[in-house]
């Protein structure tokens, strides 16, 4: 009968046993210095026998400048970048957050100037911080020097997938059946969607390029650049939206391109395409992701339009791309940007490549990108909310919690953009108003808004976001004063 489990052995079975156990505790022991020796030998520690190279060769001197680079400490304010400009020393300093100075970035300038006007994605930097390890990418001096990739192409195959995947995780962006077009920063996009979906310059008179109020001005500053024979601004839809618009050449124009920024910048409403029939539209996607807005439902529009630099915060690596259903509208933006770069940096796709990876990696986990973008933004707007609900001088948009697919819950406004109206009367120039309080806001007078209004960039990094707490903190509690000195 065998023994139980645990239970007591007899007496004369007990030397065999010892013996038995003996045998095992030294092959244990012997397999446990096997396995040290073979993960912990000089050739395989990571200090190693090799000068502390980890088996690396042409890698190493560039991750070691990398990493010693990122290791400087510029007191939390400030960042030392490889290309920065050499010291006495000869090598980059600190380059100090906005209202920091001193070489370690460690001195406050006093009562500073809040700078709140571009939409610089600086508040996903600790992310990228916290996700060093996964975002750094190596590449040699012989990556990908040609003008062409795999398959002859001007686009990363590799990373054409990764993103399909991204908005299939997401739910934000029908993907599957659209043709994908890289570019350099979906601002290279604007001419470029316009440009194919515009009549032939000698067949037809110019298409009409029009955007509701209050719009993102490049739309108007582009086609008005460019200036194009196909195509010509035609400013606002309201100047449109009740004429004749369903044929595309009705008389003297080529139909309309109407440019819809959903969620808006600068107010941050999810929007609709307000001419219909056959007006072509673009939908400008730049913060349709779950850091900006909640995702009602994947968009699944003709063209549209993402950007790296608002779902990632990359915007300095310039990298967009288009969703595009017709194959011949797909066609001419494409070539479009084979004339005119020969599409997206390669450089810029690899280190893309990276960052959509770790993206991908982290959905609905710890790291969850969105997650963290979100909880940043809400809890800006909600400070900011907080401070201007004291204020009879100005307001903001109004904003309500909605659902959200990608959360599965109702998840609270976090949007890009503080949209902000001066309510006294004497304030006719708001952007103005607030440059007298010490910040910089953008005048709504280039989205064709009037100057009662001006834009707030709550996108920037945490220490610009605290300068302009205090700053609008002033401003608010200044209110208080003029009301008490006046009684
Ligand atoms: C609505 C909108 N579209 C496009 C862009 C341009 O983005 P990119 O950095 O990709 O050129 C911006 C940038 O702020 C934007 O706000």
């Amino acid at each position: 009968m065998e023994p139980a489990a645990g239970g007591v052995q007899p007496a004369g079975r007990r030397p065999a046993v010892l013996g038995l156990l003996a045998l095992l505790g030294s092959s244990l022991l012997l397999n446990a210095l096997f396995l040290a020796h073979h993960f912990l030998s000089p050739s395989r520690s990571l200090l190693g026998n090799d000068g502390g190279s980890c088996g690396l060769s042409w890698a190493l001197q560039a991750a070691r400048e990398a990493e010693a680079v990122g290791a400087v400490d510029c007191s939390g304010h400030g960042q030392v970048f490889l290309d920065g400009v050499g010291g006495e020393d000869g090598r980059p300093g600190c380059e100090c957050n906005a209202c920091f100075a001193g070489p370690d970035c460690s001195i406050r300038t006093p009562n500073c100037t809040a700078d709140a006007d571009s939409g610089n994605p600086l508040f996903l930097e600790p992310y990228w911080r916290r996700h060093a390890v996964a975002s750094a990418v190596v590449f040699s001096g012989w990556h990908r020097m040609s003008y062409t990739t795999t398959d002859g192409k001007f686009q990363s195959v590799e990373l054409e997938r990764q993103i399909r995947r991204l908005h299939g995780a997401v739910g934000n962006a029908v993907a599957g059946d659209k043709h994908l077009v890289f570019a350099a920063g979906s601002l290279q996009l604007i001419n470029a969607l316009v440009y194919a979906l515009s009549p032939d310059a000698d067949a037809s008179p110019p298409a009409r390029v029009v955007a509701t109020v209050p719009y993102y001005p490049v739309y108007r500053i582009q086609t008005q650049m460019f200036d194009g024979r196909e195509y010509r601004w035609s400013g606002s839809t309201s100047l449109w939206a009740n004429a004749s618009r369903n044929s595309t050449t009705d008389g003297d124009h080529g139909g309309f391109v109407e440019f819809v920024t959903s969620p808006n910048n600068p107010d941050g409403q999810l929007c609709k395409a307000v001419l219909g029939g056959s007006a072509a539209a673009i939908f400008d996607h730049a913060y349709y992701w779950p850091h900006f807005t909640h995702i009602p439902a994947p968009s699944d529009e003709d063209v549209m339009m993402f950007t790296m630099s608002k779902p990632s915060g990359h915007a300095g690596s310039r990298f967009g791309w288009a969703l595009i259903r017709d194959e011949n509208v797909a066609k001419k933006a494409y070539s479009y940007l084979q004339d005119n770069t020969m599409g997206a940096s390669r450089d810029t796709q690899l280190r893309m490549l990276g960052v959509v990876k770790v993206m991908l990696a982290n959905l609905h986990g710890e790291g969850d990108i969105f997650a963290f973008g979100h909880d940043v933004m809400r809890t800006r707007w909600r400070r900011l909310n907080a401070a201007v609900s004291r204020s009879r001088r100005i307001s903001l948009q109004k904003m309500a919690p909605e659902y959200c697919t990608y959360f599965n819950r109702i998840r609270e406004p976090s949007p890009a953009y503080a949209w902000v109206k001066c309510e006294r009367e004497e304030d006719e120039d708001c952007q103005e108003a607030l440059l007298k309080a010490k910040i910089i806001t953008r005048t709504g007078v280039g989205n064709e808004a009037s100057s009662r209004y001006t834009r707030i960039s709550l996108l920037k990094s945490n220490d610009d976001f605290d300068v302009l707490m205090e700053r609008v903190t002033d401003l608010v509690n200044a209110e208080k004063f003029d009301a008490s000195s006046s009684m």
